[in-house]
């Protein structure tokens, strides 16, 4: 039962707080002295309201499947149908996650598993590399390589959804805890990544999860408990506040490319957007969601994140998880709450159904009826036979069968890991032979983690080599190949010299002595963050700063001071600075190997040693701390209602974008990385494409369908006599025949008029938006609008891999240049290959606020090259192209590169407004009183506790 306890923590955790006390209570103390925080004084962003809730249409290639799911809810009476929206309560069944089952006709409970890099508290599974680690091998077939093997192991499993991948955070901010789980703050290569990784683990019958949906871009003020416990007085989760434009031209982006990827299911997130919660507002879950971007698929909400009965489901939330309001009280805002609300006729039954067959489709749309596989494997225990509900002391069972479901994924794992590798620098010393005489192998990241790989719950600590971060985006390792192993074993075979590892970081004299000898230093740092219910060292979840773990810095100028061949490898969650040593001629090489997974060592030594050329390429930019567009908001400024207010004012400007519009030099730029081989690039062709003109959709919607009818006789919904009621479960049914009694709801019987917004109800054919119309959006958006070509030649001496680039400007307002194209070539020596593009309407287009709607910008300027910042060959849409080959790249060092037009094409931030939709006007303080969607204020009076769309909250079940 160890592991019972371990979970138990995460929820004690994220009530009380952190995992360090004593550093933790000197903080409370310090931030009690400074209380009251002081007010935000700044406009308070606005959420507008839109409503109704879209009804899934079957659109797209989804029409086979909402046909099986139209038929299969029909036969549903109104329990069972609120029984696949909502969760059974927290660990009430085997996974992190369960609805309702439908015993009736032998439908089995819904399982949600994290994690987005393998399946999360079971044994016999794969611990699979980050998905920042995907990001930086650029390549989209290793990405949906990974993502079969992911929702191969799922499946084998029992699991119905995997509670992944992630492009919330899409990476804002390089300190954000959260952003090694998702890919890049590049919109274009998440949503480029995301897309085959989606198909992947669909193809293999499992439905993904895309989460956390949207601008969850930091960790601090998530939640209010959590938060509280820290020592943090906020009552509200922190707003992300942020403009349309922005919106749509970053946030949005991956998210529409992740739908059009299919994918069966959305995680709504903690934050507020525009101080409306994630899992309660209108405005991102029924009109960008399900209508701009057409989605097909269910909502369902992160854990807690639901703050409302009535108010979410007409938001558009479609599932409830963990299904109780708050671990393990027994309460949910549905369950049997959502039956009264469709039987006293609050609720429509159109919007119940609604959420039953988008569940139900996404089922059918992977194929789940063929795939299915009983849950083998227990999140709360490893012992054989436990308590079927972990919750309670229930009967004992048969929970875990230890099935291992790996197969050959290790191969996925070790190929993703050495492909991901960027060599940052290298001044001849790597590869390495194997025979050097003696190889010093220095750092705590080189080792073994001496309270075991899984040694700590969720990962919550930095011993030993890092492989992954810390939280719910974790797996348990079967096993960890840590460099120190795989390097000692590879020089023992090649027949090489000595081979030494000092891996305790505080081992100062030793750490010299050895490197003192050393032919080769292999110094190993790194750099950790994670979710926010763990605090690991003061970093609660964001990281404090962006300086290396442990000493590294000092470690590494400690080497370098003995010896002249120092390699040093980069363990991390994203950048660090660096600039404490790179330039450093000691420093004779660098390598950033991100967070590998559980091949790690294995695939170090590939590429120290050249088995793998590296060919991984910079998905983030590494720069001096401090010289970032962006921060976390680590104290919070509480606006209205005591919501932290994080105004989005860069903009666009994230990342390379804002390095180029600032015409900052950063260290290592965005896109960059060396090879052992060197490339050239030529022949730039711009082709364009007569594409049919872009028809904005229009046309409206069916009336609201519902399927079988509604029963609507109360005594057929009493808790039934032949089911025993386990303790805290959520179940659907009443306790009482008397429905206001039942709800147990002090506001019960309050006019509707007073909480449900204006057309929330509406059941009348609805417009259709003209961005929109189809999974993803607009299908005219996604038309080939031009081909580019370029060459690209291996000018060196061994084959290699080579990512090239394609960027474009849009033009004033946008930032200089944004990536629109890539692929990842390998070329023999001497040979040439051609990099082939294709530009749709929406990679060169701009999102124009007043018609709503994507806007082609007329004659885009086309770069293509090594970096975001080497880019030889210049050309635009219209004129072709034009350029010269550069005769080394990828192998020219950023500063070195030319910005290309970086410089002088300033961002105009015309689009830096704080609301979401520009020119829109704010709504007055006087008179919304309440912090969402712009609804009235229920009266305090009537104890409604709830921010959320002004809806009732929902109490008590039982
Ligand atoms: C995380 C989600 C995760 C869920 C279930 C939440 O705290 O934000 O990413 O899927 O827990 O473990």
């Amino acid at each position: 039962m160890w592991l019972n306890n371990l979970v138990a923590a995460q929820a004690v955790l994220a009530l009380l707080g952190s995992a360090s006390p004593t550093g933790d209570f000197e903080k409370l103390a310090k931030r009690q002295t400074i209380l009251p925080f002081t007010e935000y004084d700044g406009p308070l962003a606005y959420s507008p309201p839109k409503y109704p809730s879209p009804w899934g249409r079957g659109s797209g290639n989804w029409s086979a499947a909402y046909q099986r799911a139209r038929a299969f809810v029909s036969q549903l009476t109104l329990a069972e149908k609120v029984n696949l929206t909502t969760g059974v309560g927290w660990e009430g069944e085997q996974c992190v996650g369960n609805v309702g089952a439908i015993p009736r006709l032998g439908f089995h409970s819904l399982c949600m598993q994290d994690s987005p890099l393998g399946i999360r508290f079971a044994d016999y599974v794969t611990a699979f590399p980050s998905g920042i680690n995907v990001a930086a091998t650029w390549d989209r077939s290793l990405a949906y390589a990974r993502g079969v093997a992911m929702g191969e192991e799922h499946r084998d499993k029992g699991v119905d959804v995997q509670l992944g991948p992630v492009c919330g955070p899409l990476g804002r901010i390089p300190e954000g805890g959260r952003n090694w789980e998702g890919f890049s703050p590049d919109p274009y290569l998440t949503g480029q990544l995301i897309a085959p990784t989606i198909q992947g683990i669909q193809s293999a019958g499992v439905i993904a999860c895309t989460k956390h949906y949207i601008v969850n871009e930091q960790e601090h003020f998530r939640q209010a408990p959590e938060a509280r416990g820290y020592g943090f007085n906020i009552t509200e989760s922190l707003s992300s506040n942020v403009d349309d434009k922005t919106m749509h031209e970053l946030y949005l982006w991956p998210f529409a490319d992740a739908v059009r990827a299919g994918t069966g299911s959305i995680m709504c997130s903690y934050n507020q957007i525009n101080n409306s919660y994630g899992c309660s507002n209108s405005y991102t879950l029924n009109y960008l969601l399900k209508q701009e971007l057409d989605f097909q698929g269910f909502v369902m909400s992160d854990w807690q994140a639901q703050h409302s009965g009535v108010g979410d489901a007409l938001a558009g939330l479609d599932m409830s998880m963990p299904g109780d309001t708050l671990f393990l009280t027994g309460d949910s805002f549905w369950g049997t709450n959502l039956t009264i609300a469709v039987l006293n006729g609050t609720i429509p039954q159109y919007r119940v159904d609604d959420m039953a067959v988008r569940i139900m489709a996404a089922y059918y749309y992977v194929g789940r009826d063929q795939a299915y596989v009983p849950t083998n494997f227990d999140s709360w225990t490893r012992d054989t036979y436990a308590p079927i509900h972990a919750a309670v002391e229930s009967e004992i069972g048969l929970v875990n069968q230890h099935v291992d479901v790996r197969r050959n994924h290790a191969a996925n794992v070790r190929a993703v890991a050495a492909a991901s590798n960027v060599l940052l620098k290298n001044n001849g010393a790597l590869p390495l032979s194997g025979r050097e005489k003696w190889t010093a192998i220095i750092g705590a990241d080189a080792g073994s983690n001496a309270y075991g790989a899984n040694g700590c719950a969720d990962r919550g600590c930095d011993n030993g080599t890092l492989a992954m971060g810390w939280g719910s985006g974790t797996a348990d390792f079967p096993y960890l190949v840590t460099p120190e192993m795989a390097i000692t074993w590879h020089i023992l075979n090649t027949g090489g010299g000595e081979v030494f590892a000092v891996t305790d970081y505080g081992a100062e004299s030793q750490i010299v002595s050895t490197a003192e000898q050393a032919t080769v230093s292999l110094v190993f740092i790194n750099a950790d963050s994670g979710e926010g219910y763990i605090s690991v060292d003061g970093n609660e979840g964001d990281r404090k700063n962006l300086t290396a773990w442990k000493n590294g810095d000092r470690i590494i100028n400690n080497v370098t001071a003995v010896c002249n061949n120092t390699v040093v490898v980069i363990h991390s969650v994203g950048p660090i600075d660096v600039s404490p040593w790179y330039n450093n001629e000691n420093v004779t090489a660098i390598v950033w190997a991100g967070l590998p997974g559980q091949e790690s060592g294995n695939a170090i030594v590939d590429v120290l040693y050249g088995a793998v050329n590296p060919g991984g390429k910079l998905p983030f930019t590494m720069a001096r701390a401090g010289q970032y567009s962006t921060s976390i908001l680590s104290e919070p400024n509480n606006g209205q209602f005591g919501a932290p207010q994080q105004d989005f004012t860069e903009g666009l400007l994230i990342d390379y974008r804002a390095f180029d519009a600032n015409n900052i030099d950063p260290i290592y730029e965005f896109g960059f990385g060396l090879s052992y081989t060197s490339f050239s690039y030529s022949n730039l062709v711009v082709t364009p494409v007569n594409a049919a003109a872009y028809t904005p959709t229009s046309g409206q919607t069916e009336p609201a369908p519902t399927f079988g009818s509604v029963d609507t006789n109360v005594n057929n919904y009493v808790f039934p006599s032949n089911i025993e009621r386990v303790p805290l479960y959520i179940y659907p049914y009443l306790n009482s025949t008397d429905l206001e009694a039942s709800a147990a709801e002090e506001d019960y019987g309050l006019p509707s008029s007073q909480y449900i917004p204006p057309g929330g109800t509406d059941a009348n054919p609805q417009p259709l938006v003209a961005a929109g119309g189809a999974p993803g959006g607009n299908v005219g958006l996604y038309e080939t609008v031009a081909v580019v070509q370029a060459t690209v030649t291996n000018t060196g001496s061994v084959v290699g891999d080579e990512v090239a680039q394609l960027y474009v400007g849009l033009g004033d307002g946008e930032p200089p240049k944004v990536l629109r194209g890539f692929e990842r070539l390998t070329i023999a020596p001497g040979a040439s290959a051609t990099f082939t593009a294709e530009l749709t309407r929406k990679d060169v287009s701009v999102w124009d606020v007043a018609s709503q709607n994507w806007i082609q910008v007329e004659d885009p300027i086309i770069y293509v090259g090594a970096s975001s910042r080497n880019l030889p060959l210049q050309g635009s849409l219209r004129n072709g192209g034009s350029g010269s080959s550069s005769p080394s790249a990828s192998a020219a060092m950023s500063s070195a590169a030319s910005p290309s037009g970086s410089a002088s094409r300033q961002s105009s931030g015309a689009s830096r407004v704080s609301q979401i939709s520009d020119g829109q006007v704010q709504a007055p303080t006087a008179t919304v009183s309440q912090i969402s969607d712009g609804q009235l204020q229920a009266p305090t009076t009537r104890a409604v506790s709830q921010i959320s769309d002004g809806q009732i909250q929902a109490t008590r079940t039982s």
